[in-house]
């Protein structure tokens, strides 16, 4: 029987330091059961030390899911390793993942210890750890950079101390690949008791190779767990992302030889939810999860395909969760059909009064829009009105003129708790003079980061706008997403919803380690 290699997902936590990247514990929550739906092995789900509002996502995190180990970061201390113990304690099974620097630099400029200090912390640590918790994994952080012979001291007292994992991070996205393997290869074969723990990579990306590089640990090196991102989610460049690995590693069962656990159907509806609960969105040309990384454009290709399809495909959309675009509801669907389309979607709402709010939305887009697809429903239920966020700021109606050579001209009406507004503005552009209007009755003092818009399904102008909008406001940043026939409309919703966020205080839990 082939190896397993076991995928370990950190989207929650490492995806989530990415500056605008930062989660409410109710959207990791959801991110969190997607990725149990997407069968990882290992979620981790946050930093539970870091602050009050990560510790508790963590717990909620750990108290939810059932089919995947639950993991916290910790660094290398009793307090941050007993604040993850607490948070997992619901866990079904748990994992304690904890770090230290172990690098010259990192060392001497970062943590100020000397080798020897670095090393009995690191043991130490392990060996608190391990009487809280069965499943202990130690990162050296920076340990590509770190000094082989010091690495092997460190990872054998560690191991000898009940490290069930040891994890190589190329915390700064240096390596090369078959350096990276080679590193791992002699990491391997110099620590006396490397056997007695699985070993794993965590790769960066900023050279653009943190897949290769994982790649390359497993085959060249032996590493037998992956860290990984959906959407390849992660600080500057980003992580080694999810879905390329483990499509490579299925498509090309015969080089690596080895099994992945995960359901990849699960893959694109992953991609979406992660894209839109951040904002940070997908690439077209992105591997297996881009719009177009199953459009074939040119008739040489499309000929070929229509013939047979494996001239030009090498994975199939649907393998990874594409749906064709297919029509799956309209205005006569009933409360029955889209609650039977939700569960065909892996979609679970927590309650008959999410699926009510769900289903009256389904209901006013079919009254504007012929056809929905599966993208529309996906994005009307990631719709955060229909979920458990506080709901401040609705809005009630817009109107908008444009007209060439004419100032566009926009009043919105929008409702703040009890109270309704009736406010208009000028704009250089109708979206602007929609959040201008906005602006002029709540001078929320917030700052724009991101205005973004994509079609929701591609290739038509029937198309609904999903528009991202990011707001800074005294130190917080957050996304708003907003989706409607109407990019205007869809403006101002986006903009509502950051503004609710900003309003509702719910904590940011970015991690940062
Ligand atoms: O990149 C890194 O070094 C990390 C560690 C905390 C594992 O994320
Ligand atoms: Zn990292």
């Amino acid at each position: 029987m082939a190896d397993k290699l076991i995928i370990f997902d950190t989207t929650l936590r490492d995806g989530e330091q990415s500056p605008g990247a930062s989660m409410t514990r109710d959207e990791k929550l959801r991110i969190a059961r997607q990725l149990e739906r997407l069968r990882v092995d290992v979620i981790e789900a946050g930093f539970a030390a870091s602050s009050t509002g990560d510790f508790e996502a963590v717990k909620a995190i750990a108290n939810t899911i059932r089919d995947s180990t639950v993991c916290s970061l910790a660094r290398a201390n009793d307090r941050d390793i007993s604040k993850a113990a607490e948070a997992l304690q619901g866990a079904a099974r748990a994992r304690i993942h904890t770090f230290i620097a172990t690098s010259e630099l990192h060392m001497e400029k970062k943590l100020r210890m000397t080798r020897e200090q670095v090393l009995e912390q690191a043991r130490q640590s392990v060996r608190f750890a391990r009487n809280l918790c069965g499943d202990i994994e130690f990162s050296p952080e920076d340990g590509y950079r770190s000094d082989p012979d010091f690495l092997c001291r460190v990872i054998e007292a560690v191991i000898a101390e009940g490290a069930t994992t040891i994890n190589i991070p190329d915390t700064v996205g240096y390596a090369v690949p078959e350096l990276y393997g080679q590193f791992i290869r002699d990491l391997r074969e110099r620590v006396p008791n490397a056997d007695k723990a699985i070993w794993s990579v965590h790769c960066h990306n900023d050279l653009g190779m943190a897949v290769a590089n994982s790649l390359a640990g497993v085959k060249i090196g032996g590493a037998r767990q992956v860290e990984c991102t959906i959407n390849g989610l992660g600080e500057r460049a980003g992580n080694c992302s999810l879905e390329e690995v483990v499509m490579a590693v299925r498509t090309r069962r015969d080089h690596f030889g080895l099994e992945v656990g995960i359901d990849t159907s699960q893959i694109v509806p992953a991609s979406r939810l992660v894209s839109q609960t951040t904002g940070f969105i997908v690439q077209p040309n992105k591997a297996v999860v881009g719009a177009n990384a199953f459009a074939h454009a040119s008739g040489i290709h499309q000929d070929g395909v229509l013939k047979a399809r494996d001239t030009y495909e090498i994975m199939r959309a649907e393998d990874v969760g594409w749906s064709a675009n297919r029509i799956v509801l309209g205005k006569l669907s009933g409360r029955n059909a889209f609650k039977q389309r939700l569960q065909e979607l892996g979609i679970h709402l927590e309650s008959e009064a999410d699926i009510n709010a769900a289903f009256a939305r389904f209901k006013d887009l079919a009254d504007r829009k012929s056809d929905i697809f599966d993208e529309d429903i996906i994005a009307l239920v990631g719709d955060e009105s229909v979920t458990h966020e506080q709901e401040h700021y609705r809005l009630l109606a817009l109107e908008q003129q444009s007209a060439t050579g004419e100032r566009p001209h926009a009043k919105v009406a929008f409702a703040a708790g009890e109270v309704e507004h009736h406010a208009e503005s000028d704009g250089n552009g109708p979206v602007d003079a929609s959040l201008k209007a906005i602006e002029s009755k709540l001078a929320s003092g917030a700052e724009m980061l991101l205005y973004s818009v994509n079609a929701i399904t591609s290739g038509s102008t029937e198309s609904q706008g999903e528009v991202t909008v990011r707001l800074q406001h005294g130190g917080r940043i957050v996304n708003g997403v907003g989706a409607d026939p109407d990019i205007v409309v869809a403006s101002a919703k986006a903009y509502l919803a950051a503004l609710n966020k900003l309003h509702s205080k719910t904590e940011r839990v970015a991690a940062q380690g």
